[in-house]
């Protein structure tokens, strides 16, 4: 390099190339270059604006943070006022809403309307002034906002520069800040591993992050944009309808929500409805409805506004996933290992689609972290087919005959001891098999679809064999007999003997069933095909230590621990000698050293792999029998080098580890696999 102007060349090229770079990885989801080679640019750019100080400008994309300081929150008038929606909440109301439409605008043929989905966050809005971010303000009661410039210019996917060259002298774009589903789990866990109060939903985190004094931390805060609408401040001409509009502000650098579309009239308004519910659960981030707006902009102008919301569009909700009820009673419920589970008994409420009255308080800590109580008001959340939960306390509703929530100091079935091991936030009955709940778990387990699949074995059947003890363990299922089952009322003679025949059919299991039937802590189907394929028989997985049971994909110390300990009690090992001896075969695994060429081996995966994810590589590799590890050691038998290796790979040359490039891993796996 020569001189400044060419530094000041190459610091504008490589803010050029940045800015690509953010736009095809934020807007286009297309990434042309790994992340590795995005922060090398970054960094030469930064090191190249620290030694030329004059040379930095505040759309550089290293000023996201920092350069303005403090966020001010000063009041901002909109000039053009933020409105807000009407709702519609059935497909009735949608339909008059198209008809008022229709007849406002004397239409003959059906209304074209964008379809896009309802983000759950907060509305912001954009000034550009000669294609440059100059002022970020919320919503506020839609006439006057805060200012949040600061901390809009963190969010990555904000362009601090306009893209192109043809974007107006002045212009407003306005769009929802919305926090991915994934970021807000990460960011409580974050929150509350330090201690720190987390937040109920990804908007209340979006809405809590956008009101940071401090930039820095906003910064920190996976928050994303998505634009819905664009205001021309000066003469310039905009497309005569929305949905080129947003055509528009994508080409700017803008990212739009994929999910939008056009639908010609009511009907196919509702269809992108119902289409875009199916997808409610999936999409990354949360959505509370779909907005229907009428394409042409010279009839938007027609219609113009009623109080406070546009005549041209509405809002058709989904059905809420939180709503607010009240605690009755908590109960406490007895699991399989004996883990006891307090559950709230709940005043009855329709959420995300179904009347809930009980939901999970998970355990006594969970219980303070909310400071929930009997008589409580709360908040529940239903998405999806995840289990309803309390989110939060209404504190102000709660009434003088409130009740705190204790643990009971003795198992309400079997009123043995409830224990809680240091350090462990499970409280559990110490009964063991001699408690009634602990015994119905643990057969309802043995018998469940994924363990050994005996149809007709239902909760209702085995509460009734557990009572009359007629059944004490997994054992005692070989031995009932259709005269034993016709002497239960309700129970026919034919239904009587197809479980009979159910429960004898179900002796030949492959071994990994029959392992993840016996209910062992925590090892679950994937851990239980991993222990029968590496070990072959069940005589070998009970003679394993804790460190040889490491050995296996996925099992840490803790699950080896679990494991051991099963095995270690009598009674387990009484219940495994009664079942063979009743002709329970579990069928073991063919592990000879043909099928699992990589035994004994640790592989370790780094780099990007173009064809595989890690998790399928890692897959590939434990299939043939191969550990996969994190580290390289001179124990590591091959390191798998995609694009972008860095130390693990220097290590293991340095070490004289094989390596292999993934145009050569992907050739050893085809000649590997059948
Ligand atoms: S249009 C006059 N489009 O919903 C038009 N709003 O209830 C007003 N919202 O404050 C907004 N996604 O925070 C519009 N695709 C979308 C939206 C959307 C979410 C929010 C926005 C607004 C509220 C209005």
């Amino acid at each position: 390099m020569n001189g400044t102007s060419s530094v000041a060349e190459r610091i504008t090229e490589l803010r050029d190339q940045i800015n690509d770079h953010n736009y095809r990885y934020y807007v286009l989801d297309d990434p042309q270059i790994p992340d590795a080679e995005y922060d090398r640019l970054f960094r030469e750019l930064q090191a190249l604006e620290q030694s030329h100080p004059d040379l930095v400008s505040p759309d550089s994309p290293t000023q996201r943070v920092g350069a303005t300081g403090q966020t001010s929150f000063e009041e901002v008038v909109h000039r053009v006022p933020m409105l807000s929606l009407d709702n519609a909440f059935n497909a009735d109301e949608l339909r008059d809403f198209d008809r008022r439409v229709r007849e406002r605008l004397a239409a003959k043929s059906e209304i074209e309307y964008v379809c896009e989905p309802k983000l759950d966050g907060l509305a912001v809005s954009l000034h550009y002034e000669q294609g440059k971010l100059t002022r970020a303000a919320t919503r506020g009661d839609g006439y006057a906002g805060e200012d949040i410039t600061a901390n809009i210019r963190t969010i990555p996917s904000v362009p601090l520069k306009l893209r192109g060259g043809s974007y107006p002298d002045l212009v407003e774009v306005r769009g929802e800040v919305y926090m991915l589903r994934g970021g807000f789990e990460k960011l409580n866990k974050s929150l509350s591993d330090r201690g720190e109060k987390t937040f109920v939903n990804p908007r209340n985190a979006a809405a809590g992050s956008l009101r940071q004094k401090n930039p820095r931390v906003t910064a920190r805060r996976p928050l994303e944009i998505c634009a819905y609408s664009v205001a021309v401040i000066d003469d310039s001409d905009l497309p005569d309808n929305h949905w080129g509009c947003l055509q528009l502000v994508r080409d700017w650098g803008f990212r739009i929500n994929p999910e939008m579309r056009l639908a010609q009239g009511a009907s196919a308004c509702l269809e992108a409805y119902e289409e875009l519910q199916a997808k409610r659960d999936q999409l990354p981030y949360e959505i509370d409805g779909i907005v229907f707006k009428v394409n042409r902009l010279d009839y938007q102008h027609r219609l113009g506004f009623v109080s406070r919301a546009p005549r041209w569009a509405i809002a058709h909700k989904f059905p809420a996933q939180e709503e607010v009820t009240v605690v009755e009673d908590v109960e406490f419920q007895v699991g399989r290992t004996g883990a006891i589970t307090p559950v709230a008994r709940l005043k009855p409420v329709f959420v995300g689609g179904v009347t809930v009255s009980n939901a999970t308080l998970h355990n006594m800590d969970e219980i303070d972290r909310l400071g929930v109580q009997i008589g409580d008001t709360v908040f529940i959340r239903r998405a999806g087919d995840v289990i309803p939960q309390v989110i939060k306390v209404v504190r102000d509703k709660r009434p003088r005959s409130a009740r705190p929530i204790q643990l009971p100091t003795t198992c309400p079935v079997c009123d043995s001891d409830i224990v809680q091991l240091e350090g462990e936030a499970v409280a559990r009955c110490s009964g063991g098999l001699f408690c009634a709940a602990q015994r119905k778990e643990s057969i309802r387990h043995y018998a469940s679809r994924k363990a050994m699949d005996i149809e007709g074995l239902g909760e209702k059947w085995i509460d009734i064999l557990v009572d009359r003890d007629m059944v004490r363990t997994v054992a005692d299922l070989y031995r009932l007999t259709t005269d034993d089952l016709r002497k239960l009322e309700r129970m026919g003679d034919k239904s009587a003997a197809k479980l009979v025949n159910a429960i004898q059919s179900s002796n030949r299991p492959p071994l990994w069933r029959f392992i993840y039937a016996l209910g062992i802590r925590e090892v679950g189907e994937a851990t239980a095909k991993a222990l029968a394929s590496y070990f072959g028989t069940l005589e070998n997985v009970m003679a394993a230590t804790e460190e040889e049971l490491q050995a296996v994909p996925d099992v840490g110390p803790v699950v080896a621990g679990h494991i051991c300990s099963f095995f270690e009690q009598e009674h387990n090992k009484e219940i495994i000698e009664k079942l063979r001896s009743q002709g329970v075969v579990w069928q073991s695994e063919d592990i000879s050293r043909a099928n699992r060429p990589l035994a004994g081996e640790t592989w370790v995966l780094t780099g990007t792999l173009e064809n595989h994810t890690r998790d399928q590589a890692k897959e590939r590799l434990e299939a043939l029998g191969a550990k996969v590890a994190g580290s390289v050691s001179s124990k590591t038998s091959c390191v798998v080098a995609g694009e972008a290796a860095g130390s693990k790979l220097e290590k293991a040359r340095s070490l004289g580890v094989q390596t292999m490039d993934e145009a050569e891993f992907d050739n050893f796996l085809s000649r590997h696999t059948a």
